[in-house]
């Protein structure tokens, strides 16, 4: 695919992969690219790894709530709900949301709750060793982080199935076989009625289970508030949401780079203190998003292009992280590499609030599967979710023999 012939906002452009060797393109020859879109307007595509983390690190020039952070239009009342999210807000609102919460997500905290993330790997892959066939996302991967969650906010395990299918409708929107009959933001709206009411049972108990669901209803916000109800139902499926699509697509995009570089797999399998790296070189070769939308809000330049006040503007995280500039022989799977700046969390403000879960997620799945599966083989040809978002699998046949 030529970089003057693809259209980077089509989901159908990535029904192969990405187009690797046209962002490759234009990198050398148009690093802020003007994409037209079907609807008449466009967007600037930014490709190098230093002008995205520019546009990140200048939320008041390139906001995130203007216009929201996906490149499709949305309509008012989708546009306000993604509004109320961490992800869609900016300066001071976002910081006044955000400082409280970090400490809940950070390092030490994240770090106490290895076992617990073990347990769960396990039992999922106790489950998976009975059938051995599996398909490998939704009968292996999708149930870890929906779990890991569940248990984090003391979620009843008879509920933890739930969560994981509406998670899946409310990312999915562009693949009409994963989002369901439901309209777009159906799963976001049940998940949402669901921990409302989870939180006002909680409240109504006045139970203090020691669980993130007791600790974030305590937490004192800017306003010196604390969430609501619905304030609480809204930031569940904010961690839903952002969490669990792309921790499941870092664990079946990671189990496929490695079983297609065997050399590399071995070098895993016989040191298990290189995970850390291998986590970190899979997030940025295979990231699981694509990008993050901002909107100017002035007339302003990037790398010598011009950029309109209200202008769309996307973070390409796919194209950043391959860049020269940056990354030796970059298009290369390199567990190795060091150091690895990659942008699959983003940067700045907005850097990802669930990084240290997400990387202890992927080092402690990694390390049980090979410790629990001494051959693993793809069984078929995988098949990727049809979106210019979600940069993962659908479909992943996958043969697991002890
Ligand atoms: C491999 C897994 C993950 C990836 C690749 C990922 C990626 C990202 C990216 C790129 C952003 C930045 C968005 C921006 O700049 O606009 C972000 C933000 C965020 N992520 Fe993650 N994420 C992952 C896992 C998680 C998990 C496990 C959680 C929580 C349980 C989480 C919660 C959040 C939240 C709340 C934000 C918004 C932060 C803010 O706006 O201040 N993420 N994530």
């Amino acid at each position: 695919m030529g970089a003057t012939t693809i259209d980077i906002f089509d989901p159908d452009t990535y029904a192969d992969g990405p187009p690797h060797e046209a962002f490759a393109d234009l990198r050398r020859t148009d690093p802020v690219h003007w994409q037209p879109m079907a609807d008449g307007g466009g967007c600037w595509a930014v490709l190098k790894h230093g002008d995205v983390a520019h546009v990140a690190k200048h939320p008041g020039v390139f906001s995130a709530s203007l216009g929201g952070v996906v490149v499709e239009d949305l309509d008012p009342e989708q546009l306000s709900m993604m509004r109320m999210m961490l992800l869609a807000m900016d300066p001071p609102a976002h910081a006044d949301y955000r400082r409280p919460l970090v400490p809940h997500f950070g390092r030490q905290a994240i770090a106490a709750l290895e076992d617990q993330v073990r347990g769960i790997c396990r039992e999922v892959l106790a489950g998976a060793r009975e059938k051995g066939d599996v398909e490998f996302v939704h009968d292996v991967c999708a149930k870890v982080p929906s779990q890991v969650i569940g248990e984090l906010f003391g979620i009843p395990r008879e509920d933890w199935e739930r969560i994981q299918r509406w998670a899946e409708m409310s990312t999915s929107t562009q693949d009409a076989e994963l989002a369901g009959e439901g309209d777009a933001s159906s799963g976001s709206v049940e998940m949402a009625m669901y921990a409302i009411q989870f939180a006002a049972d909680r409240r109504a108990a006045g139970a203090d289970v020691d669980d993130l669901t007791t600790l974030i209803l305590k937490t004192e916000f800017g306003d010196g508030g604390s969430m609501t109800d619905v304030d609480f139902g809204s930031f569940f499926v904010q961690l839903v949401t952002a969490g669990n699509d792309t921790t499941k697509t870092m664990m079946s995009s990671g189990l496929h780079a490695l079983v297609t570089h065997p050399d590399q797999l071995a070098d895993v399998r016989s040191d298990p203190s290189v995970l850390p790296g291998a986590v970190e070189e899979i997030l940025r070769w295979a990231n699981p998003l694509h990008y993050f939308r901002r909107t100017a809000t002035q007339d302003t330049e990037l790398s010598g292009t011009k950029i309109e006040a209200g202008q769309k503007v996307a973070m390409l995280y796919t194209s950043a992280n391959r860049d020269d500039d940056v990354f030796a022989d970059a298009q290369r799977f390199d567990i190795r590499r060091e150091p690895n700046p990659h942008l699959s969390f983003g940067i700045a403000e907005h850097f990802c609030l669930g990084a240290h879960l997400a990387r202890l997620e992927g080092r402690v799945f990694f390390d049980e599967i090979f410790a629990t599966f001494p051959t693993i083989e793809l069984t078929g040809d995988p098949v990727r979710v049809r979106s210019n978002l979600n940069n993962g699998f659908k479909r992943l046949p996958v043969s697991l023999a002890r």
